[in-house]
């Protein structure tokens, strides 16, 4: 993550994230369930943009990027529900500047202003992404000096994923909630075609519907083949415990898959506890004509993206 700064006002792009491979291990004591999960960075950004403020508020303002208007409800009408954003403290990315505050006792002020791109309730991490994007940006910006392992705590504090996004490495092997990151380097970068239905699955509610099997998989057979870029063997390791659930609970997925059952692509899959599904893309022009034929079949949130080489 990178900070610019010009006119008082501070700016950091976040990504999404795609799951490559996630297990659920276990149900645990805390409600959360124990997984094993690969996740890459995908180059579908965020923008936020921080203004110090003149009082000890927090404050955000969503736009969906692209769009001149503010998400009032005038507007909200003519997008997708799943692209409105809460505003209030049920946004992470408010819970990250307040949880911040109460964390070193800092007084300041801020007023957010969150560009969106990645889709909400999407299995993308669009969320947990801002929230890691306002740890980082706040801690320079505040003066707080804080470390990363300390940062690190707060982020495992406000979501399971948000972790992942201060992790330096390019990918890594997640586990814990997700909140326990193995950097991975030296992976091949990838291409991907990214799709999301118009409707949206509650993470918790797929977790709910996950029963963990007795003998899990492991993501050795997939991390091996990323390292040594065999694209065959990384299409055929793609694993996702969650979509069996995810399907039963969105019929929109099952159409989706369809599609992409007829793409020809190295492999795909849904990413997260859903609803957006990817395929993994052999080069860049792939992904464009996929992305094109998935248009043409009517789905309107549509991206080609890479991971970072
Ligand atoms: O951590 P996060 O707030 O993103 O998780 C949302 C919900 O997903 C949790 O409240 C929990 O129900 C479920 N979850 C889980 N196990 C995980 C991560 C999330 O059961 N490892």
């Amino acid at each position: 993550m990178r900070l610019r700064c010009a006119d008082q006002r501070w700016a950091v792009e976040t990504p999404a994230k795609i799951n490559l491979f996630l297990e659920v291990l276990g149900k645990r004591s805390d409600g959360y369930h124990d997984l094993e999960t690969v996740m890459v960075p995908v180059n579908v950004f965020d923008t936020l943009v921080f203004t110090e403020g003149s009082t000890s508020e927090v404050s955000l303002h969503c736009q969906f990027a692209g769009s001149a208007h503010r998400w009032d409800r005038a507007v909200a009408g003519s997008y997708s529900a799943d692209f409105l954003v809460p505003e209030g403290c049920e946004n992470l990315a408010v819970r990250a500047a307040e949880a911040l505050k109460s964390a070193t006792g800092c007084q300041r002020g801020i007023e957010i202003k969150l560009f969106k791109r990645i889709p909400s309730a999407a299995g993308l991490a669009g969320g947990s992404s801002d929230a890691a994007a306002v740890l980082f940006a706040l801690n320079r910006i505040w003066n707080l000096g804080l470390s990363r392992d300390e940062l690190l705590k707060i982020a495992s504090g406000i979501g399971s994923d948000v972790s992942f996004f201060l992790s330096p490495s390019p990918a890594a092997i997640c586990r814990g909630r997700g909140e326990i990151i193995e950097p991975l380097n030296g992976i091949s970068k990838l291409f991907f075609v990214i799709a999301k239905p118009q409707s949206g699955l509650s993470t918790a509610q797929v977790f709910r519907n996950c029963t963990p099997e007795p003998a899990p998989r492991r993501a050795g057979r997939l991390v091996d083949a990323l390292r040594t870029g065999n694209l065959a063997t990384c299409g055929t390791s793609l694993f996702n415990s969650l979509q069996a659930p995810a399907l039963e609970l969105n019929s929109e997925l099952k159409a989706i898959r369809r599609q992409f059952n007829r793409l020809g692509l190295v492999g795909h899959m849904m990413s997260g506890s859903g609803t957006s599904w990817f395929g993994i893309c052999r080069h860049r022009s792939e992904a464009m004509t996929a992305a094109a034929k998935l248009r043409a079949a009517g789905f309107r949130q549509v991206f080609v993206a890479e991971s970072p080489p």
